[in-house]
């Protein structure tokens, strides 16, 4: 990816939970993102972080800008080592929840940004959410 990261954070408590939530909004309002976009990105950020706790222990967020002249840009990725998402499918349907939960997290997390990609295998799991908005 073209660009520069912009922050690096572990997520292995609650409280990194909520620092990622207000780093992201941070960066999202620095670049230049209204506020409605901002929690966007800070709510789909603590439902990957809230992930992470509940199913990997622990992991870690990138912040990624790749911003241009005519467009603000962001990517966050949360990525973790622990048992991976067997069947990714199940796992992006409203109301699926292997720990108890609502089920809402991921899918949720989908419809608040404009790119989704998640990869899982045993031991691994990344999501990479983007935001893209032209400049005013
Ligand atoms: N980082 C992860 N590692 C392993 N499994 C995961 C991870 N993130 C999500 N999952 C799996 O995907 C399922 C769906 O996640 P989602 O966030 O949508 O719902 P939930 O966490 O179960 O409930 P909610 O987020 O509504 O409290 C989880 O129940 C779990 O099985
Ligand atoms: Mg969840």
């Amino acid at each position: 990816m073209n660009g520069s990261i912009l922050q690096h954070l572990a997520v292995t408590t609650a409280t990194d939970i909520v620092r990622a939530r207000s780093v992201a909004r941070q960066e999202a309002a620095r670049i230049g993102f209204g506020l409605a976009d901002q929690t966007r990105l800070a709510t789909a950020v603590s439902e990957l972080a809230r992930n992470v706790l509940k199913y990997a222990t622990e992991g870690s967020c990138t912040i990624h800008e790749d911003s241009t002249p005519v467009e603000m840009r962001l990517h966050i990725t949360m990525e973790d080592h622990g048992p991976g998402i067997p069947d990714i499918t199940a796992a992006m349907k409203d109301g699926y929840s292997t720990g108890g939960g609502m089920g809402a997290g991921l899918p949720g997390t989908r419809r608040l940004v404009d790119k989704f990609e998640i990869e899982s295998s045993p031991g691994f799991t990344r999501v990479t959410i983007s935001m893209v908005r032209k400049r005013q």
